[in-house]
Formats: structure tokens, sequence, C-alpha cells
């Protein structure tokens, strides 16, 4: 049994969420895939980091991240900050030859993602990007779909990742609306998620074509303060998108998104079959096959099940149902066993890079009014 000493850098919900899911996945899958111990935690809120502190019994605490990075005792630095810091932790954790698990989306931009991809390939060290929704086994079910051919050739792509969780005015402006600590808006905090499913189940995009709005121009400073300032990235994006492989798509995004909790959907129909999915029915996949006979063809739901990869580590029988939870704990359980054993993963830092261009080449696009080649 191999120990690995997290050092985690940020405390709020992915900070708790991720050290939750470590615990999580030592319980699915054993201390064979290697131990975590929790090492050392910092957060620029001393409140914050002692609380996670106790919570977890990490040994150890900072206020200032350079202290983790730099720890002899660290071997894998998890980063749950806001956007703008992932890049300047990384980059010095790599540096410190530590292995890197950082939350979404990798960086600010594709610039940057590129250069902690190579970074992290010179050094030889784990680089891991926290796109969950990647480790669901629906997706991966869909990317089988997809691969074996059963859907034929992939004519059309639709898909979106709506929430309303900032629809009301009054919610307080936070660092997701500022372009200096979040960069985009939904784009990044929503869209990833859905160009990162997208990605892994179709491969590269080609081109972009898009629009972004933002339609909350201020909010308060606080809580039912009267002084405000402004939002300065996108509620919503619209985008035309043609994929490497011939497929072309409509996808969008909003967080502002009327009635929608978590509606991370989508839809690809291909010449021999559609499937259809939504995150808020997240154990049904909808399936339409032409080769059924025309009498009985149409949309069947396929509840997910012990054949679909990564669902028999949390149930025994078909249906009983997984939840986003257990994503993480997927996404936990690779990255230890990727330290401890040299597994294969997919969502490496190269993948980070590849979702960030996207993100870029839709920004560049709105701007410019045109088709963007990524
Ligand atoms: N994978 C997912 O499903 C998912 C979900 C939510 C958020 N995220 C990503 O996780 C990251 C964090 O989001 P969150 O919702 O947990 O945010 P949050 O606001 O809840 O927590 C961020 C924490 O980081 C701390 N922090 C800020 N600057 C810091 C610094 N320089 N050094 C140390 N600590 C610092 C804050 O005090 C806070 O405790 C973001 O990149 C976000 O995009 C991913």
């Amino acid at each position: 049994m191999k120990e690995v000493r997290i050092g985690l850098v940020g405390t709020g919900w992915m900070g708790k969420s991720h050290s939750k899911s470590f615990l999580n996945a030592l319980y699915h899958f054993g201390e064979e895939y290697g131990k975590p111990v929790f090492e050392m935690v910092s957060d620029i809120t001393e409140e914050s980091a002692l609380k996670v502190k106790k919570q977890f019994g990490f040994k150890r605490y900072s206020k200032d991240w350079h202290d983790v990075v730099t720890d002899k005792d660290v071997d894998l630095v998890d980063i749950t900050t806001p956007n703008a810091f992932h890049y300047e932790i990384a980059k010095e954790a790599l540096l410190n030859n530590k292995h890197v698990y950082c939350e979404k989306p990798l960086s600010l931009s594709a610039g940057q993602s590129k250069e902690l991809a190579n970074l992290a390939k010179e050094k030889g060290l784990v680089n891991y990007v926290g796109f969950n929704n990647v480790m669901n086994p629906a997706t991966k079910y869909i990317r089988r779909l997809v691969q074996d051919g059963k859907l034929g050739e992939i004519t059309k792509v639709s898909g979106t990742y709506d929430q309303d969780a900032l629809l009301d005015q009054q919610i307080p402006i936070s660092w997701r609306h500022l372009k200096k600590i979040s960069g985009s808006g939904t784009l990044g905090d929503l869209g990833s998620h859905l160009f990162s499913v997208l990605q892994f189940i179709l491969g590269d995009m080609k081109a972009v074509n898009a629009l972004t709005r933002t339609v909350i121009k201020e909010r308060p400073v606080r809580l039912n303060s009267t002084e405000t300032k402004t939002v300065e990235n996108d509620d919503v994006v619209i985008l035309l998108s043609q994929y490497e492989n011939g497929a072309i798509g409509t996808l969008s995004s909003s967080r502002i998104a009327t009635g929608r909790k978590n509606h991370l959907s989508f839809e690809i129909q291909g010449t021999k079959g559609t499937v259809h999915y939504t995150l808020e029915n997240l154990n049904d996949v909808h399936v339409y096959f032409t080769k059924d006979d025309s009498v009985d063809r149409g949309f069947r739901r396929v509840l997910l099940g012990n054949d679909h990869e990564g669902y028999s580590a949390f149930q025994p029988a078909p249906g009983i149902a997984i939840g986003f939870n257990d994503f993480k704990t997927l996404e936990t359980h690779e990255v230890l066993s990727s330290i401890t054993k040299g597994t294969s993963y997919i969502c490496d830092f190269n993948f980070g890079f590849k979702v960030d261009r996207i993100i870029e080449a839709i920004l560049e696009s709105s701007e410019l009014n045109s088709w963007v080649f990524i």
C-alpha cells in the first residue's frame, strides 16, 4: 500500500468535494490503489482552511499556497481555487516535482494550458483536470456507441449546459462574474463540461461561430446592498460548431436559464441511430436504432447498470442509480491509481488545453463576429 500525501489548495465547494471523494475512492476501491493522506491544506481565508483541516484531519494548514507546493511531504497538489490561480499554482507545483490534480478550466488561456501540459510531460508527473462528467458511465457508454459505429456516420450534434442558479439579479457579484479571476462566464464554468464530454465522445473540434451575451449587467456587491458592480463576462453563449469527424452542431450554455437546474443535455444523431442524454436524469440514456424492426422502432430508455463502465463500483445491480459524487469518486480513484500504478487517464493537461482552446476560439469568434478555426 502506497500513501499519496495530498496538499489541497482552496477549501470551497470543490475543495470539500475532492477531499470527500478521495475518502470514497479509498472505501470503494481499496488501499491497493493508494491511501490518501491529508497532509496540508491552504486557503486565503484562514477560517475556511481551519474548518477543512479539522473536518478531514489535514495535518497542517497555511494561508499561503506556496507552502503547499514547496512542502517536502506533499506528493500531490490538488487545486480547487477560482480559475485565475490554477496556472500559477500548477506551474509552481510541477516545478517542485509534485503531481497535480486541478479543477476545470485548467487556466485562463490556451497558451497557459499548453505550457502546463508541456511542463508536466517533460517532468513525467501526473497532470489531471477535474472534468468529472467525462467519468460518467453514460458518457463512456455513448462514446462506445459512436466508436463502435452503432450510430453510423454522425450527422448532427446539439447540446447545452444550462442552470438557473444565477438567474436572480440580487445574487451578489462573485469571482465567477469577474474576467480577471474567472476568465469567461458560463462558457468556462458550465460550457467547459459540455465541451469536455463532446471532446471525449467525438474527438477534436475544428471551428466555431459564436455569440455571447451578458444579460444581468450589474450585481450588488453583497447581499441586500444597493451598491453594485459590473458583471464582466458571459451569462449566455450560443455557437455553431464543426468537428474534425465531419459532424456539425449547435451548442450553448446559460447560467440564467430559467427553470433549468443541471441541464447538461445533448443529442448525437447518426445515419444508423441517435442518442439523447441529460444530466437531470443522469441514470437514463435514450437511444434509437434504425436496425430495430420498423413496427417497434422508437426511442428506448437504457438505465445505467453493471454493463456500463464505472457503475459497478457503486451498485451491485442495474437501475439502482448513481450520482454526481460518484463521478468525482471515479475521478479521484483515477488520480490515485495513476500515481500509484501508472494507469492511464483521459483528462490530462493536454485535454484541458483542448477545452481551453475551444473556449478561447468562442470568445474570439464572438468578438470578431466570424468563424474561428481551432
Ligand atoms: N468539476 C465541477 O463540477 C466543478 C464544480 C464547481 C466548481 N468547479 C471549479 O472548481 C474551482 C473552485 O470552485 P468552487 O465552486 O469550489 O469555488 P468556491 O468559491 O466555493 O471556493 C474557492 C475557494 O478558494 C479559496 N481561494 C481563493 N483564492 C485562493 C488562493 N489564491 N489560494 C488559496 N485559496 C484561495 C477561496 O477562499 C475559497 O475557499 C473553480 O475552478 C471552478 O471552475 C468545478
